[in-house]
C-alpha cells in the first residue's frame, strides 16, 4: 500500500508540474467504438444516450467534446492531477455542459457505485502506470462495462520499444540529476541531438533509430516528451501479454482501433499468405507486430461472454456513412478522366486500390467530392445512379461492394467508415457559426479541436476571426473588422513574395477574398455547425 501511494504520489507530481497537453483522439471516439462493434455483429449502444467513462482523461481535451456532442449522453472523466482536471472544469462551466464530470481521482480509487458504463476509454496511461493500476483498469472495464460495452485501451508495445527503449535510457541518464521538468526536456533533447549530429556518416540501424526518434520527438512539445519518454514508469508489453492479463480479467479481443493494421493482405503477399493460415486472432496480430516493428496498439475489448463475427462481407458495408481518405494517383481526376477500359488508382501512400469499371470510377469521384463530410452508402447509391443513369440498384450495390469493393478499401485505409453522421455544415451561412468549443479554445490557444475530432491548427488570420463567429456577426461585419485589425496593426496581410502589403486599398480588395477562402476552409475542416449547440 504505500508502495502503491508513493508511485502515485511521483505520477502526480510529475503531471502536476507538467501537464499533459489534452487533446482529442479520432480512434478513441465512442462512435468509432460503436462503429467498429457493429462491423464485428456485436449490438453496441447508441453513443447519443450511453454513459461513457474515461480513465487518465488529463484535461479533458479527448472527452469534452463528446459531451458536447452528445447533451444526452453522460460522462464521467477521472485523473490523477488536479491541476489537469482544474484545466478541463474551467471549459466545461465555460461551455456550460451539464452531462460531464471531470474529477480528481485515483484509477485504484475507482468505487463500485459508479455503475456501469457503455464505452470505457483509457488512452495513453496503461504503459505510464504501476501494475496495481494496470490491473485495477482492466478490472473497471470488466466490472463496470455495460454487457454489449467496448472498452478501449492503449499501450506501447513490444518489440517496437526494445530499440526506443535505449533513446529513452539515453534521455533518462544525461538528465537524471535535474529536478525543473523544462530543463529536463531541453537537455535531454540536446543529449540526442548531440549524439545524432556526430553520428551523422553513420549508417548503422543505431543511429538510425537515434535520427528517427529524434525526428519524431521534433514534431511533438516538451510535455509528451517528458511523459512519454522521461516518465519514471514506462513498461512497453508484447499484445499477447496484453491479451493474457486482458482475458484473466474475463475481457476479449474485439479489434485494434486502426482497422487496416489488422488485415494481413496488407502486407507484403509471402506474410499474408502465411498469417492468412493461423486461426488464433491473437496469434496473427503478434506476428504481425514483429513484421512491423509495432511500438503502440489501441486495442478494443469487450466481455468474454460476447460472440464476435470476424466472418465480413462486402456488402457489410452498406449501413454506414463512407468518408474518403485516400486520393487518386491523377491529383486532377475528374468526370473526363471516366472512361471505359482505363483503370483509376486511388492511394493512402502506401496500399492503393485500381478500379476499372466506369460506375466504380464514379463512385470514387462522388466519394472525391463529397470527401469532406461522410455520406452514407444509400446516398452514395443515390448520386451513383443519377450519374451514371443506372436504374437497377443491384446493379450499383454490386459495382460498390465487389468491384470497388468498398470493404477492401476500408482495410486498406483508402476510407473510412461511420455509423454517425458529421455534426458539422459544409456550407458557409450569412451569419457563420462556429462549434462553441473551438471558439473557446481560439481564445486561449492556436489549435481547436473540429467536429471529426482531430486537432486543427489555427493560423494568424483563423485565430482572429473564429472566436467571433457566434452566428450574429455577418460577413459583410467580418470583412470590416479584419480590415481595421490590420489597419491598427494587429494583423499583416501579406503579398505573393510574403512582403506586408501597405496600400490600404489593397488591403479593402484582398480582404474580401481572404476572408471568403477562410471561412469555407474552417467549413471543410468540420468548425462550422448549423447553429448554437
Ligand atoms: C500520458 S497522459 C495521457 C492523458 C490522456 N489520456 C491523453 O492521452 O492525452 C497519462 C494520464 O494518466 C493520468 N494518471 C496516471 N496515473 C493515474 C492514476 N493512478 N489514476 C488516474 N489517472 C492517472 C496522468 O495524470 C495523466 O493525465
Amino acid at each position: 500500500m504505500a508502495e502503491q501511494n508513493a508511485t502515485r504520489d511521483i505520477l502526480r507530481d510529475e503531471y502536476n508540474a507538467a501537464p499533459y497537453h489534452s487533446y482529442p483522439f479520432g480512434q478513441t471516439h465512442p462512435t468509432h467504438l460503436h462503429t467498429l462493434a457493429k462491423l464485428f455483429k456485436l449490438n453496441p449502444s447508441a453513443v447519443e444516450n450511453a454513459r461513457i467513462l474515461e480513465l487518465g482523461c488529463a484535461g479533458g481535451g479527448n472527452i469534452i467534446p463528446v459531451a458536447l456532442q452528445f447533451p444526452r449522453a453522460e460522462v464521467l472523466g477521472i485523473d490523477l492531477a488536479e491541476k489537469q482536471i482544474e484545466d478541463g472544469v474551467k471549459q466545461i462551466e465555460h461551455l456550460k455542459l451539464n452531462n460531464i464530470t471531470l474529477r480528481q481521482q485515483s484509477i485504484l480509487d475507482f468505487e463500485a457505485r459508479e455503475g456501469k458504463f457503455d464505452y470505457i476509454i483509457c488512452h495513453g496511461v496503461y504503459s505510464w502506470v504501476s501494475e496495481a493500476v494496470k490491473d485495477k483498469i482492466l478490472q473497471i472495464c470488466h466490472e463496470h462495462l455495460t454487457p454489449n460495452g467496448i472498452a478501449y485501451v492503449s499501450y506501447n508495445t513490444l518489440p517496437g520499444w526494445n530499440m526506443v527503449n535505449s533513446v529513452r535510457e539515453l534521455m533518462l541518464w544525461h538528465t537524471q540529476s535535474i529536478q525543473d521538468p523544462m530543463l529536463k526536456a531541453q537537455q535531454a533533447r540536446s543529449v540526442l541531438k548531440f549524439l545524432v549530429d556526430g553520428l551523422q556518416e553513420d549508417n548503422s540501424s543505431y543511429a538510425q533509430v537515434l535520427r528517427n526518434e529524434i525526428n519524431l520527438l521534433s514534431k511533438q512539445g516538451d510535455f509528451y516528451l517528458l511523459h512519454e519518454h522521461l516518465s519514471s514508469f514506462n513498461h512497453p508489453v508484447y499484445f499477447h501479454q496484453f491479451m493474457e492479463r486482458a482475458n484473466r480479467h474475463h475481457l476479449s479481443y474485439l479489434s485494434d482501433a486502426h482497422l487496416l493494421t489488422m488485415y494481413t493482405d496488407n502486407l507484403p503477399q509471402q506474410f499474408s499468405k502465411e498469417l492468412s493460415k493461423i486461426k488464433n486472432i491473437i496469434a496473427v496480430g503478434q506476428y504481425m507486430d514483429f513484421i512491423r516493428n509495432q511500438r503502440f496498439r489501441c486495442t478494443l475489448l469487450c466481455h468474454d461472454t460476447q460472440v464476435v463475427n470476424r466472418a465480413i462481407n462486402t456488402q457489410d458495408v452498406e449501413g454506414f456513412y463512407i468518408q474518403l481518405l485516400g486520393k487518386p494517383d491523377n491529383p486532377n481526376f475528374s468526370e473526363k478522366d471516366i472512361k471505359e477500359g482505363s483503370e483509376v488508382s486511388f492511394t493512402n501512400g502506401s496500399l492503393t486500390i485500381k478500379v476499372r469499371s466506369t460506375i466504380a470510377q464514379t463512385a470514387l469521384l462522388i466519394l472525391m467530392q463529397e470527401q469532406f463530410k461522410p455520406i452514407h452508402y444509400t446516398e452514395l447509391c443515390k448520386k451513383l445512379m443519377v450519374k451514371t443513369g443506372v436504374k437497377q440498384l443491384d446493379v450499383i450495390k454490386h459495382h460498390l461492394n465487389n468491384d470497388l469493393n468498398l470493404m477492401r478499401a476500408l482495410f486498406a485505409g483508402i476510407i473510412n467508415i461511420n455509423s454517425y453522421p458529421g455534426n458539422y455544415t459544409l456550407e458557409v451561412a450569412k451569419k457563420p457559426t462556429v462549434c462553441p468549443l473551438a471558439r473557446f479554445q481560439a481564445q486561449n490557444q492556436n489549435h481547436v479541436t473540429n467536429r471529426r475530432h482531430q486537432t486543427i491548427m489555427l493560423d494568424p488570420l483563423t485565430k482572429v476571426v473564429l472566436p467571433l463567429l457566434d452566428g450574429t456577426l455577418d460577413t459583410k461585419a467580418l470583412i470590416e473588422h479584419v480590415n481595421t485589425q490590420i489597419k491598427e496593426g494587429k494583423l499583416s496581410m501579406l503579398d505573393e513574395q510574403k512582403q506586408p502589403i501597405k496600400d490600404e486599398q489593397e488591403i479593402v480588395k484582398r480582404t474580401k477574398s481572404i476572408c471568403t477562402t477562410t471561412l469555407e476552409n474552417m467549413a471543410k475542416q468540420a468548425i462550422m455547425v448549423e447553429c448554437e449547440t
